[in-house]
């Protein structure tokens, strides 16, 4: 089995496994990405909703100088927020992701959700959905036109693949119509409660690979939608801790995976070292048929991720 996939028209490699840096604070961030560099991994996915892109430049700058990795062996994420889709801002929020992160290219470039909202400083601290007035206000701006200037940074040799995130297959749909660039990827929440096989299906059947975020469900999210409440943790699930048991291994490696032998990329996150590396041993042994069914039939539809009130405090449905 193959630990990595090569991407549509670069033919670039991507890890099966990447290391995630949301939710690390900014303080540590340099020195858990370093340290996950050190255990192995050679994928980083960030963004610049994640506040730290300047720490995880930190981090891969150490690793590269002390020798532990090459630039060229790493495969460095980033995302574009939602206040900068319009076509000049795009070429700005892009450079000032470059800068945070110190290097001269990144290797994806994601649309982390497919609208658009009002225009904020990327430099301002805090990026979220709202504007500075605190209020969610949506632009104007087709995807067309973002996605235009995705492929001009392609185009001048500062990205090296594009993709998206947080679409849903209508939006894949319209983007195919247009796209002189096809995605590369497709970023979503995905793990046995919210499985989407038609959507990974077809996706993937246009030549774009999934990354799979959350692949540990609603263990890691502080609120999730009300609806979804009572779901019980994926983490101490007795049908993943059953397989757990059987393969001799931990409940979050077999979430992991169960994504990644299906040749879907996954980018756990962990501030600890020893769940590092025993999140990045993924292929020392193998699902069987009975336990990928076993964990399909989990699948609820129950999505942590979404917007509303109570997690991302606005009511956008989005995935519907
Ligand atoms: N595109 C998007 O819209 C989007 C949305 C969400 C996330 N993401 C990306 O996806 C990445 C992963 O998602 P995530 O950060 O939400 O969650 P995650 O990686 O699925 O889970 C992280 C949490 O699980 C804990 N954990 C990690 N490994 C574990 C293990 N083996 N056993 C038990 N607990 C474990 C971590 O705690 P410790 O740190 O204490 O180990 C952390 O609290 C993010 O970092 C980000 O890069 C993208």
């Amino acid at each position: 089995m193959s630990e990595f996939l090569n991407l549509n028209r670069t033919g670039d490699k991507i890890p099966l496994v990447g290391f995630g840096t949301a939710r690390i604070a900014q303080e540590d961030t340099a020195d858990v990405v370093y340290t996950a560099i050190k255990s192995g991994y050679r994928l980083i996915d960030g963004a610049l909703l994640y506040k730290n892109e300047t720490e995880v430049g930190h981090g891969i700058k150490r690793a590269i100088d002390e020798g532990i990795v090459k630039r060229e062996e790493l495969f460095v994420i980033s995302k574009l927020w939602t206040s900068f889709h319009k076509k000049d801002d795009v070429r700005r929020s892009f450079d000032v992701t470059l800068k945070n992160l110190g290097l001269d290219y990144i290797d994806l470039y994601l649309m982390h959700f497919p609208f658009a909202t009002e225009y904020v400083d990327p430099r301002h601290p805090n990026p979220g959905f709202f504007n500075k007035d605190n209020k969610f206000v949506l632009q104007r701006i087709p995807v067309h036109e973002t996605w235009r200037a995705m492929e001009i940074l392609v185009d001048a040799g500062l990205v090296r693949n594009i993709g998206i995130s947080n679409f849903n297959v209508q939006s894949v749909l319209d983007l195919l119509t247009y796209a002189r660039i096809t995605p590369a990827v497709l970023e979503i929440e995905l793990h046995p409660y919210l499985w989407q096989e038609r959507l990974v299906n077809w996706v993937k059947s246009q030549g774009i690979e999934i990354i799979a975020y959350a692949s540990f469900g609603n263990t890691v999210f502080d609120a999730v939608p009300p609806a979804t409440a009572h779901v019980p943790s994926l983490m101490t699930h007795p049908t993943v801790a059953k397989i757990a048991q059987k393969h001799n291994r931990n409940n979050g490696q077999i979430l992991l995976s169960f994504a990644a032998q299906q040749n879907i990329i996954v980018i756990p996150k962990s501030v600890q070292e020893s769940r590092m590396k025993t999140n990045l041993d993924l292929f020392s042994y193998k699902l069987d048929a009975d336990d990928i069914e076993q964990l399909k039939s989990l699948n609820i539809n129950a999505r942590f991720n979404d917007l509303v009130p109570n997690t991302f405090g606005l009511e956008l449905p989005i995935f519907e």
